[in-house]
């Protein structure tokens, strides 16, 4: 087994992807994705990526680097992926990783697997413990009818895309960054998120290769922003991904998420994709709820852990 650093080239971001993508085809990945995140990677985020090859092939990746969305000090998400059939190599590849990540002090490690994949097991062996846990779930935009659903809006409160929007002025991208930060503070993570500053939001979020201003909705009153849903391209056939679904405090309970949800999956169907994606916390009940009516199918649950670190 070889295991090298990842070199930055266009081939290895090929077999990286190559590599997750047959290991679980469930969570597709494209090379532009991967780039992206990496492009975005602030000046003090670290990264270290590895791939392990057999006879000059590249069969597994294993990773560390520093948490996205909640940053700490000596805190590193680490992850690994061998080709299925292969995973009797494990062992072998996570104690390199370790040997790696170890350099750092690492105070806390931080994982997530899907609660039926073999990662999953494996962590929890290696003194992992369970902190989170989300259910991702599929709308089938085949069986889907909206019509008992839909009700009025409140007067004065309409849902535009951000292709109908200033959403490339400075001005506009302030509120609407704001608006997110306000909502995100509502969303049960377990630990407290740590928003992105506002530059490096526009970079990760703004000009995320996926983002599709058709299909990214706000709920207005006037010029106030009072809510949004939105849906990304996807690296699944014919799906499109939520990312944040949000109302501010005092509009909620108008029915303004539903009605964002259904001109979500309206715009869905005419840009010709069958499957709209989510993720939840288990606990979100209230945006639970509105899936759940909408029809959403959960599949299993991704389980987020952590394992304070002994050196
Ligand atoms: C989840 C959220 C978007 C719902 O927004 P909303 O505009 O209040 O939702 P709606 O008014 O469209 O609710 C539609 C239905 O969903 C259910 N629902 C909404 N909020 C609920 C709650 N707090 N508890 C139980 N059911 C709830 C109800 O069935 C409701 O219909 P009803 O009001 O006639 O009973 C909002 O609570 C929010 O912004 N939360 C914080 C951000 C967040 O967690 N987002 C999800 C993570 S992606």
């Amino acid at each position: 087994m070889n295991f090298r650093p990842f070199d930055f080239s266009e081939a290895d971001y090929q077999a990286y992807v190559e590599v997750l993508n047959q290991t679980h085809p469930e969570v597709l990945r494209s090379v532009g994705e991967v780039q992206h995140l990496d492009k975005t990677r602030a000046r003090d985020e670290v990264l270290g990526r590895f791939m392990v090859e057999l006879e000059g092939q590249a069969v597994g990746v294993a990773e560390y680097e520093s948490p996205r969305n909640a940053p700490k000090a000596h805190a590193y998400e680490v992850r690994y992926g061998v080709q299925p059939g292969l995973e009797g190599m494990v062992p072998a590849l996570w104690a390199l990783l370790m040997e790696q990540v170890s350099r750092l002090k690492p105070k806390e490690l931080q994982t997530q697997a899907r609660e039926n994949w073999p990662e999953y097991g494996f962590y929890l062996s290696q003194g992992f413990v369970e902190v989170d846990r989300r259910w991702d779930s599929v709308l089938d935009l085949a069986d889907f009818d909206p019509t008992p659903l839909s009700r009025p809006l409140a007067r004065g409160i309409e849902l535009k895309p951000l292709s109908e929007l200033p959403y490339t002025q400075d001005i506009f991208q302030r509120a609407w960054y704001d608006l997110e930060l306000k909502l995100l503070r509502d969303v049960p993570f377990s630990e407290p998120l740590v928003p992105w500053a506002f530059e490096v939001w526009q970079q990760r979020h703004v000009e995320d290769p996926n983002l599709l201003p058709e299909g990214y909705f706000m709920a207005l009153e006037g010029e106030k922003m009072l809510g949004l849903t939105m849906l990304f391209k996807s690296s699944r056939p014919q799906t499109l991904q939520t990312g944040l679904t949000g109302v501010l405090p005092g509009h909620r309970r108008q029915g303004i998420a539903l009605a964002l949800k259904l001109r979500a999956a309206k715009f869905a169907r005419a840009y010709g994709a069958r499957y709209i994606r989510t993720s939840n916390h288990q606990i979100n009940r209230p945006m639970l709820s509105i899936n759940e009516s909408l029809g959403f199918v959960r599949e299993a649950a991704t389980v987020f852990l952590r394992r304070e670190f002994m050196c």
